[in-house]
């Protein structure tokens, strides 16, 4: 893996979109971390004026196609927040340019979609991650560290729950399903991760049932089991039709760690809920800003040549089971889920 010197310049970070969460959310985020700059917006040709607001607002180059920031020389890292079904081949044109890459979850729509990303990072010797932004918040990592603490004993059930809710007729690419729309691949990421990050492994079998709402054709809502093996399982729920949710359980031999809300943003305190035979207690996790320490941790990969926070096989692994839960719903039972790929419906 080559290494980025900083002591050069700052890692300079190229965005393809000019959407307004991008706006709201990243552009500020970039360019207010040490050690990076935005120096670069793209949007498709028609929507040229929305990159070039942005890319005045921020000093950065707005290019009129999303291929020519790709090949910006003064672009080092390129950030995808693009509908889902363009995750894999702007990330694969962007690693051809000899960039690094921060891509939206879902990093693909399949498994194989990851596996042909990871080939290409390796060929290229470039940093390539997933941003899952709810990773990088610390109540997570100390919801991480009381599990191994033993306080509620060994981990045998989480329960995740992920809900927001987008009005039909919106015009959301999250309604379409030629964008790779859809509840599943949307807010379904949160809740098929949640239960792999914390027993570290995928499950051998999960079953789903989808439901649609009236005139949509995506799937807009789920409830799922996964089966861990050893008395290991997790329920989980998403759903675009119902109104915000984004809360965890972890439930072992011991006791209960609840985490409320697992998308705080900076400003609201992360709360985590834990009881166990020596009753209720509660612990507040100072506010954080994850988006921003998701672009630090990665800025810092970057420069130091060191994996990644979220590695590709992690990204592979939330792939495979996402697609386990669509082979499920549509085989209308369980879907077994291998190390390789999902091989039967039953
Ligand atoms: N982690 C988070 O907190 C978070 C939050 C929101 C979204 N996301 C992720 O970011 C990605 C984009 O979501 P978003 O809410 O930002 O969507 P959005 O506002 O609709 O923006 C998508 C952008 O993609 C570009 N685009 C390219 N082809 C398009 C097409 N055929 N139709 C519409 N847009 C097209 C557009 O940029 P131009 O018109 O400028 O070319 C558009 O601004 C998704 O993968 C989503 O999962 C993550």
């Amino acid at each position: 893996m080559t290494t980025h010197d900083e002591h050069d310049h700052p890692l300079r970070w190229g965005v393809l979109g000019a959407t307004s969460y991008i706006a709201t959310h990243l552009m500020p985020v970039v360019a207010s971390t040490p050690g990076c700059a935005l120096t670069a917006v793209a949007s498709r040709p028609e929507r040229h004026a929305a990159a070039a607001e942005l890319g005045r607002t921020y000093g950065a180059t707005a290019h009129a196609d999303y291929q020519a920031l790709v090949e910006d020389p003064a672009v080092d890292a390129v950030y995808i927040p693009l509908p889902n079904t363009d995750h894999v081949d702007w990330t694969l044109r962007a690693l051809a340019a000899g960039k690094h890459v921060l891509v939206e979850k879902p990093m693909a729509m399949d498994e194989e979609g990851c596996a042909r990303i990871e080939k290409a990072a390796e060929a290229a010797s470039r940093t390539v991650m997933e941003a899952f932004m709810y990773r990088f918040h610390p109540q997570q990592r100390r919801a991480a560290e009381i599990l191994r603490s033993g306080e509620i004993g060994e981990l045998r059930l989480v329960r995740a729950s992920f809900a927001f809710r987008i009005e039909s007729g919106s015009g959301n690419i999250r309604l379409d399903p030629a964008l790779g729309g859809g509840a599943t691949w949307d807010v379904g990421c949160y809740a098929v991760d949640v239960p792999l990050l914390f027993f570290g492994e995928a499950p051998h079998q999960v079953s789903a049932r989808f439901s649609s709402r009236p005139g949509l054709t995506v799937d807009t809502s789920a409830v799922a089991t996964m089966d861990f093996g050893q008395g290991r399982s997790a329920v989980v729920d998403y759903s675009i039709d119902y109104g915000p949710r984004a809360a965890y359980e972890l439930q072992g031999t011991h006791g209960t760690l609840t985490v409320r809300n697992a998308w705080a943003m900076e400003g609201e305190d992360g709360v985590i809920t834990v009881l166990s035979g020596d009753g209720v207690r509660e612990e507040t996790v100072p506010s954080a800003n994850h988006y921003q320490r998701q672009v630090a941790a990665f800025a810092q990969a970057v420069r130091d040549g060191s994996p990644a926070p979220m590695s590709l096989a992690e990204s592979r692994r939330t792939a495979r089971v996402s697609s386990a839960f669509v082979a499920s719903a549509a085989a209308g039972g369980a879907a077994v889920v291998t190390s390789g790929e999902v091989t039967e419906t039953r």
